[in-house]
């Protein structure tokens, strides 16, 4: 699959010993690149929102674990690793719902565990060699969603999408947004409809911007008119990504998701899920068990408007994200393949095949 974008989302430059990123923030009025070196400034850029998107997250911060130790002095393993836990701990906190944050930084740290009686530089060097699998992987997997995903798409059809999960929210192709992408690139049309997703707009801002670079057919609408747009007829499926799976399929998502697929079910419409098996945590029974991450009341009252939108000091509530239950799910797509209900049976099945070799 072609770049759409010229530049990536998420990248390592080592000579520079920096995380590279685009700031989301200011996407898509300025494509502004930043180079971030310091653990401070890379947990910030997660906490923000800079980068984000869960897959996304969770390159940066394995790149971000590297280079926080990168040119570490220590001279014992036992110093090295206390090293590198605490700067794992400062970028695990940096937000809480998207699993993939922890997945990265737990397999960073696994990796220098496994190589603990090597010298310290040694195993610098294959956390570097870990992070950049890690990124590697997350573009496979995204391209390996993208061919199962298109397999339940049919040319002409209308999709709806919430959020960003496309090129911006992973290394590469995205998730919910990598059948459509490569679906482009094989000659067919989709009509896209792009929730704008209340009150970051990740969809108006993100969505549109790379589907337009893809010279796609993309409509932003307010996140109040996906009932009427579906009543229309207009959307055969909607595919959303994913921050968090739990073991029985419950999906957190961006806020907003979950009633999206109450809409779905009213009108019949197929209810997709997409994001790589790095989003499944099976350590979590149900929806009911995944933190949700809280923010400022600002997001919802001034930041996008010249004067606030609503009386100072009013209360806000304002969750990142939200859990659709499984039984609302018409599929669970990941890099392995097309999951369908009873999901505890399907995931189940799913990783217990997954073995130290095929785990992405
Ligand atoms: O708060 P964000 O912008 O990080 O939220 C992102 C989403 O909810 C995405 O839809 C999700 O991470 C799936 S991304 C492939």
């Amino acid at each position: 699959m072609k770049d759409i974008l010229p530049f990536e989302t998420v990248a390592l430059n080592d000579e520079d010993s920096a995380l590279v990123i685009v700031d989301q923030t200011k996407l898509p009025n300025e494509a502004e690149i930043l180079r971030l070196k310091e653990l401070p400034d890379i947990r910030n850029a997660i906490r923000t929102l800079q980068v984000r998107g869960a897959p996304a997250i969770g390159v940066a911060a394995a790149f971000g674990l590297y280079l926080a130790v990168k040119h570490s002095e220590a001279r014992t393993f036992e110093a090295f690793a206390a090293e590198l836990k605490a700067a794992k701990d400062s970028l695990n906190t940096a937000r809480p719902t998207a699993v993939n944050l922890s997945w990265a930084l737990n397999r960073m740290e696994k990796a220098a565990h496994r190589y603990q009686d090597k010298p310290v530089a040694r195993i610098i060097k294959l956390l570097h060699e870990e992070c950049m699998a890690i990124y590697e992987e997350d573009i496979l997997m995204c391209r390996r969603i993208g061919e199962h995903g298109l397999r339940l798409l049919k040319d002409g059809d209308g999709i709806l999408t919430h959020c960003n999960a496309g090129q911006l929210a992973t290394s590469k192709y995205g998730t919910a947004l990598s059948p459509v992408h490569l679906g482009r690139e094989r000659g067919m049309n989709f009509r896209v409809y792009a929730d704008e997703t209340r009150p970051l707009l990740q969809g108006a801002r993100l969505t549109a911007f790379e589907l337009m670079a893809g010279g796609m057919d993309v409509t932003v609408i307010c996140d109040n008119m996906a009932s009427q747009v579906m009543k229309n007829g207009w959307v055969q499926a909607v595919l959303v990504g994913c921050d968090r799976v739990a073991k029985n399929g419950d999906v957190c998502n961006k806020i907003g998701t979950s009633a999206l697929a109450i809409l779905a079910k009213h009108y019949g419409i197929p209810f997709y899920v997409l994001g790589p098996s790095s989003t499944i945590d099976m350590s979590i029974e149900t929806g009911e068990d995944i933190p949700i991450e809280q923010r400022a009341a600002e997001e919802v009252t001034t930041l996008w408007y010249q004067k606030p939108m609503a009386p100072e000091g009013v209360q806000v509530y304002n969750p990142a994200f939200d859990v659709t239950p499984n039984a609302l799910v018409t599929a669970i797509i990941t890099e392995r393949g097309i999951l369908r209900p009873p999901y505890s049976e399907a995931l189940a099945a799913d990783f217990s095949v997954i073995t130290p070799k095929n785990t992405p």
